[in-house]
Formats: C-alpha cells, structure tokens, sequence
C-alpha cells in the first residue's frame, strides 16, 4: 500500500537543496504535502523544487539564509501567503567545516553556530506563531551523532549539533500544550556532498586517502556502512507523522549504531 500521510498538508524544509533536506522534500512530496524549499543555493533549490512537482503538489523555492532573520521571516510569510498555513518544518540547512582547537578560528566558529544552531532557533520561532494558531504542526530539527559524541577536531560542529538538542527540548516543552510535536534527528554518516567535502579535508589529515576514510567510517560502523539520505528522510517524515503524536523532545540516533560505539 502506498502510504499519503501527508496529503494538503504544506511542510517548509530547509537545505532542501541537496542530501538529507532533498530526500526529505521528496518523500513529503511523494506523501502529498505541498513543500516550500529554503535554501541559499538558488539554482539547486529550483531544481529540487521543479523535481517535487511530478508527485502532483505544489512547491517553491525560496532563497533563504536561515542565519539570517530578516530572510527566515521574509520566507515564512511567503509559505504563508501562498498556502495560510504550516504543519511542518525541517530545519535541515547546515555546515561542517572542522579544525583542531589550536586552527579553527573564531569566524569559523561563529558561522557554524550562526548556520546549524542560531539558523534552527529563528527558523523554530518563525514557524511557532503559525503552528500555535493552528493548534497543530510537527517540528524536525536536524542534529547529528556528533551532538551527542564527538571526535578530535569537530568542536564548532559538535558544539552547534549538541546545541540543536538542547534548544529542541525547550521548545519541545513550551509547544507541547498546542499539540505541537518538536524533536531532533540525530544522523549518523550519510552519503551527501557534506559528508564527501569531510572526507576530503579530514582523510588527508588522517593518513587516508578520501575513499580510503569514507571506507574507514563505515567500517567502524555497527552496520558496516553510511546511511543514504532516504534512510534518514524516513525517520523524518515518521515524526511529521500521526504516528508520531505522542513523542516530543526526544532527540532520535538514525545512525546504524555508531553512536554505541
Ligand atoms: N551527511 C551527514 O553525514 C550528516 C550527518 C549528521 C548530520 N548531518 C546534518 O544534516 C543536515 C543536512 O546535511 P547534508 O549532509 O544533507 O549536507 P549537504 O551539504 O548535502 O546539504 C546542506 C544544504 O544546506 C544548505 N545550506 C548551507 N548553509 C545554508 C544557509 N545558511 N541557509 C540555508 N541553507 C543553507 C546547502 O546549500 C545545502 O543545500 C545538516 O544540518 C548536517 O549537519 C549530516
């Protein structure tokens, strides 16, 4: 049976250009939600958006930093304009760029904190409005295993990943009252330009050749590989989900085991 959760529902997802934000917006499509996607790399992001619309919804494609407020709020009220409501948002746009302590510099700090962390928080206020008048909606930031474990030389990133989880608990707790469910997913390795671009700066730094450190983590993994992006969209549309109604603040591994080990 063909499942259509999510069928006149309207989701925003952000980084839904590419990886894992893409796969998400394809799997609302598939499931029938009309789907606005954000994100700062516009011809990517049409192109996700026009590829959305053989599952015969409606989608656009919005040019949207999520570290910058005036473009969240610009975006919203836009999704807003075109559909009058929001039932669920995917803070997916993130970075990882990754240094040791005594290299990463203060701006490379703060851009992580100010794209994967500040970019979650005004992205959960924009849409809370909306979601609290509706007395409904389902909110999935995007964290990663490093927000719950970490590795030499991934601070800014493990710091911002950790941060998502504890800003989705507060917010999990003042949206439970209006039926609103908040949670984060918490990747593990998962096949997306992201991942190929850590491969390429941190196997160098490790003696391996990008391949040969690509090998390497889904050898350490439980599962003996690196997820595919639909691995973790599925997870993500679960907790869009009626299935779902009765989980809020949890921050959920889809990482193969990784984080067990
Ligand atoms: N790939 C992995 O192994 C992995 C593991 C754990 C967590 N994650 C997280 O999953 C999310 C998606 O990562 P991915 O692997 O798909 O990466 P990706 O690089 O393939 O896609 C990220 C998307 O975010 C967009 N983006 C970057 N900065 C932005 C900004 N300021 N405003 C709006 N959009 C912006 C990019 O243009 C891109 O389309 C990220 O938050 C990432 O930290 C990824």
């Amino acid at each position: 049976m063909e499942l259509k959760r999510f069928t006149g529902q309207v989701a925003v997802v952000t980084g839904a250009a590419k990886g894992i934000g893409k796969a998400a917006a394809i799997r609302f499509a598939e499931e029938g939600a009309n789907v606005a996607c954000l994100d700062v790399d516009d011809p990517a992001n049409e192109d996700t958006a026009a590829s959305l619309r053989q599952y015969g919804i409606e989608s656009i494609a919005v040019h949207c930093n999520v570290a910058d407020p005036e473009n969240v709020s610009t975006a919203i009220c836009l999704v807003v304009e075109k559909w009058g409501r929001i039932d669920i948002l995917v803070a997916a746009a993130g970075i990882y760029t990754g240094a040791p302590l005594n290299e990463v510099t203060l701006q490379q700090w703060q851009r992580t904190i100010d794209i994967n962390l500040t970019g979650v928080f005004l992205c959960n206020q924009a849409v809370a409005p909306i979601m609290i008048q509706q007395r409904s909606g389902s909110i999935i930031n995007i964290s990663s295993m490093a927000g719950k474990t970490s590795w030499p030389g991934t601070m800014e990133y493990s710091a911002s990943k950790s941060g998502v989880i504890g800003l989705t608990r507060s917010v999990a707790m003042e949206l439970a009252p209006y039926g609103i469910t908040v949670n984060a997913v918490c990747p593990g390795n998962t096949l997306t330009e992201m991942v190929r671009g850590v491969a390429e700066k941190v196997g160098p730094r490790e003696g391996m050749t990008p391949e040969e450190w690509l090998r390497k983590r889904a050898e350490d993994c439980p599962m003996k590989r690196i997820a595919e992006p639909w691995e973790i969209a599925g997870v993500i549309a679960f907790l869009a989900s009626k299935d779902s109604r009765y989980i809020t603040g949890q921050a959920i591994e889809v990482d193969g085991g990784m984080v067990l080990c």
